[in-house]
Protein backbone atom coordinates (compact mmCIF):
# COMPACT_ATOMS: atom_id res chain seq x y z
CA UNK A 1 0.00 0.00 0.00
CA UNK A 2 2.69 2.16 1.07
CA UNK A 3 5.20 1.21 -1.80
CA UNK A 4 2.24 1.40 -4.57
CA UNK A 5 1.74 4.77 -3.34
CA UNK A 6 5.45 5.81 -3.28
CA UNK A 7 6.22 4.50 -6.81
CA UNK A 8 3.09 6.53 -8.03
CA UNK A 9 4.41 9.36 -6.60
CA UNK A 10 7.98 8.45 -8.07
CA UNK A 11 6.24 8.27 -11.49
CA UNK A 12 4.60 11.59 -11.45
CA UNK A 13 7.28 13.34 -10.26
CA UNK A 14 9.57 12.32 -13.05
CA UNK A 15 7.17 12.85 -15.12
CA UNK A 16 7.00 16.24 -13.99
CA UNK A 17 9.98 17.00 -14.02
CA UNK A 18 10.37 15.89 -17.57
CA UNK A 19 7.72 18.03 -18.83
CA UNK A 20 9.35 20.75 -17.03
CA UNK A 21 13.08 20.39 -18.72
CA UNK A 22 11.23 20.16 -22.45
CA UNK A 23 9.68 23.38 -21.68
CA UNK A 24 12.21 25.12 -20.80
CA UNK A 25 14.16 23.33 -23.81
CA UNK A 26 11.32 24.33 -26.49
CA UNK A 27 11.20 27.61 -25.15
CA UNK A 28 14.97 28.47 -25.55
CA UNK A 29 14.31 27.06 -29.11
CA UNK A 30 11.76 29.47 -30.17
CA UNK A 31 13.37 32.30 -28.35
CA UNK A 32 16.92 31.95 -29.98
CA UNK A 33 14.48 31.55 -33.32
CA UNK A 34 12.74 34.66 -32.63
CA UNK A 35 16.05 36.82 -32.18
CA UNK A 36 17.83 35.55 -35.52
CA UNK A 37 18.85 38.36 -37.39
CA UNK A 38 16.10 39.14 -40.26
CA UNK A 39 17.71 39.07 -43.55
CA UNK A 40 18.65 42.24 -44.99
CA UNK A 41 17.70 42.82 -48.74
CA UNK A 42 20.76 42.65 -50.88
CA UNK A 43 20.33 46.61 -52.28
CA UNK A 44 20.03 47.91 -48.55
CA UNK A 45 23.10 50.43 -48.47
CA UNK A 46 25.07 49.29 -44.96
CA UNK A 47 25.65 51.78 -42.62
CA UNK A 48 26.83 52.27 -38.98
CA UNK A 49 23.79 52.45 -36.44
CA UNK A 50 25.72 55.04 -34.25
CA UNK A 51 22.44 56.99 -33.30
CA UNK A 52 22.08 60.58 -34.18
CA UNK A 53 20.92 63.29 -32.63
CA UNK A 54 18.70 65.94 -34.84
CA UNK A 55 19.18 68.72 -31.80
CA UNK A 56 23.00 68.65 -31.67
CA UNK A 57 24.56 67.27 -35.53
CA UNK A 58 21.87 67.74 -38.07
CA UNK A 59 20.22 71.01 -36.92
CA UNK A 60 23.06 73.43 -36.70
CA UNK A 61 24.36 71.92 -40.48
CA UNK A 62 20.48 72.60 -41.72
CA UNK A 63 20.63 76.37 -39.84
CA UNK A 64 23.65 77.40 -41.71
CA UNK A 65 24.05 75.86 -45.42
CA UNK A 66 19.91 75.73 -45.59
CA UNK A 67 18.17 78.01 -43.98
CA UNK A 68 19.17 81.07 -45.34
CA UNK A 69 17.01 80.37 -48.48
CA UNK A 70 14.35 78.13 -46.35
CA UNK A 71 12.86 79.95 -43.97
CA UNK A 72 9.31 82.20 -43.51
CA UNK A 73 10.96 85.08 -45.12
CA UNK A 74 12.74 83.12 -48.12
CA UNK A 75 11.00 79.78 -48.05
CA UNK A 76 12.75 78.64 -51.81
CA UNK A 77 10.34 75.83 -52.98
CA UNK A 78 8.24 76.52 -50.12
CA UNK A 79 10.69 74.45 -48.25
CA UNK A 80 11.35 75.61 -44.41
CA UNK A 81 14.42 73.79 -42.18
CA UNK A 82 13.50 76.29 -39.40
CA UNK A 83 12.33 73.24 -37.23
CA UNK A 84 12.13 69.37 -37.24
CA UNK A 85 8.25 69.50 -38.21
CA UNK A 86 9.12 71.82 -41.22
CA UNK A 87 11.69 70.02 -42.44
CA UNK A 88 9.45 66.78 -42.28
CA UNK A 89 6.41 68.34 -43.53
CA UNK A 90 7.27 71.73 -45.79
CA UNK A 91 8.13 71.60 -49.90
CA UNK A 92 6.39 72.04 -52.83
CA UNK A 93 7.56 68.40 -53.33
CA UNK A 94 7.14 67.52 -49.39
CA UNK A 95 7.87 64.98 -48.25
CA UNK A 96 11.52 65.70 -49.01
CA UNK A 97 12.41 63.59 -46.13
CA UNK A 98 11.08 59.85 -45.63
CA UNK A 99 12.38 57.66 -42.50
CA UNK A 100 14.90 55.71 -43.72
CA UNK A 101 14.66 55.96 -47.48
CA UNK A 102 18.04 56.65 -49.43
CA UNK A 103 16.12 58.28 -52.01
CA UNK A 104 14.77 61.04 -50.01
CA UNK A 105 14.36 64.30 -52.06
CA UNK A 106 16.73 65.80 -49.55
CA UNK A 107 19.18 62.94 -49.79
CA UNK A 108 19.32 62.74 -53.39
CA UNK A 109 19.90 66.61 -53.60
CA UNK A 110 22.43 66.75 -51.09
CA UNK A 111 24.44 64.00 -52.84
CA UNK A 112 24.19 66.64 -55.50
CA UNK A 113 21.56 64.65 -57.48
CA UNK A 114 19.44 66.96 -60.27
CA UNK A 115 15.98 65.55 -59.68
CA UNK A 116 12.45 67.31 -60.08
CA UNK A 117 12.24 68.98 -56.62
CA UNK A 118 15.09 70.88 -57.54
CA UNK A 119 19.02 71.29 -57.74
CA UNK A 120 21.29 69.99 -56.03
CA UNK A 121 21.37 71.44 -52.38
CA UNK A 122 22.90 73.76 -51.13
CA UNK A 123 23.36 75.43 -54.77
CA UNK A 124 26.82 77.20 -53.94
CA UNK A 125 28.31 73.90 -53.19
CA UNK A 126 28.36 70.81 -51.56
CA UNK A 127 27.82 69.72 -47.96
CA UNK A 128 31.61 68.06 -46.33
CA UNK A 129 31.46 63.85 -46.46
CA UNK A 130 31.35 64.18 -43.06
CA UNK A 131 28.04 66.83 -42.90
CA UNK A 132 26.45 64.65 -46.01
CA UNK A 133 27.07 61.67 -43.72
CA UNK A 134 25.60 62.96 -40.39
CA UNK A 135 22.40 63.60 -42.34
CA UNK A 136 22.01 60.81 -44.16
CA UNK A 137 22.72 58.21 -41.08
CA UNK A 138 19.83 60.57 -39.08
CA UNK A 139 17.60 59.53 -42.08
CA UNK A 140 18.18 56.04 -42.27
CA UNK A 141 18.61 55.69 -38.67
CA UNK A 142 14.68 56.69 -38.97
CA UNK A 143 14.72 60.74 -39.01
CA UNK A 144 13.98 60.87 -34.96
CA UNK A 145 12.88 63.50 -33.72
CA UNK A 146 14.48 66.35 -31.12
CA UNK A 147 14.61 64.24 -28.10
CA UNK A 148 12.48 65.77 -25.55
CA UNK A 149 14.07 66.31 -21.95
C1 LIG B 1 21.11 79.88 -52.05
C2 LIG B 1 19.78 79.42 -51.66
C3 LIG B 1 19.62 77.98 -51.21
C4 LIG B 1 20.32 77.31 -50.26
C5 LIG B 1 21.50 77.80 -49.43
C6 LIG B 1 19.69 76.00 -50.16
N1 LIG B 1 18.66 75.91 -51.02
FE1 LIG B 1 17.39 74.32 -51.22
N2 LIG B 1 16.36 75.30 -52.67
C7 LIG B 1 16.68 76.57 -53.16
C8 LIG B 1 15.79 76.87 -54.27
C9 LIG B 1 15.81 78.16 -55.09
C10 LIG B 1 14.91 75.77 -54.41
C11 LIG B 1 13.77 75.59 -55.42
C12 LIG B 1 14.11 74.52 -56.46
C13 LIG B 1 15.34 74.89 -57.25
O1 LIG B 1 15.41 76.00 -57.79
O2 LIG B 1 16.21 74.04 -57.36
C14 LIG B 1 15.29 74.82 -53.38
C15 LIG B 1 14.66 73.62 -53.19
C16 LIG B 1 15.00 72.70 -52.22
C17 LIG B 1 14.27 71.49 -51.94
C18 LIG B 1 13.00 71.03 -52.63
C19 LIG B 1 11.80 71.61 -51.88
C20 LIG B 1 10.47 71.26 -52.50
O3 LIG B 1 9.74 70.44 -51.92
O4 LIG B 1 10.16 71.82 -53.58
C21 LIG B 1 14.93 70.85 -50.94
C22 LIG B 1 14.55 69.54 -50.29
C23 LIG B 1 16.07 71.67 -50.60
N3 LIG B 1 16.09 72.79 -51.37
C24 LIG B 1 16.97 71.34 -49.62
C25 LIG B 1 18.04 72.14 -49.26
C26 LIG B 1 19.00 71.76 -48.28
C27 LIG B 1 18.97 70.46 -47.50
C28 LIG B 1 19.90 72.77 -48.19
C29 LIG B 1 21.11 72.85 -47.33
C30 LIG B 1 22.01 71.72 -47.36
C31 LIG B 1 19.48 73.80 -49.13
N4 LIG B 1 18.36 73.37 -49.77
C32 LIG B 1 20.13 74.99 -49.30
C33 LIG B 1 17.66 77.41 -52.68
C34 LIG B 1 18.58 77.09 -51.70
Amino acid sequence: MFNGALLRYRMVYRVGVWVLLCGFAFGLISCGAASAPTATPPTATPLPDTAVDYTTQVAPILRRHCQPCHNPAHAAGDFLVTSYEEVMQTGMYAPNVIAGDMNSNLLRMIRYEAIEAGNPMPPDGPLTPEQIDIITRWVMAGAHPPQTP
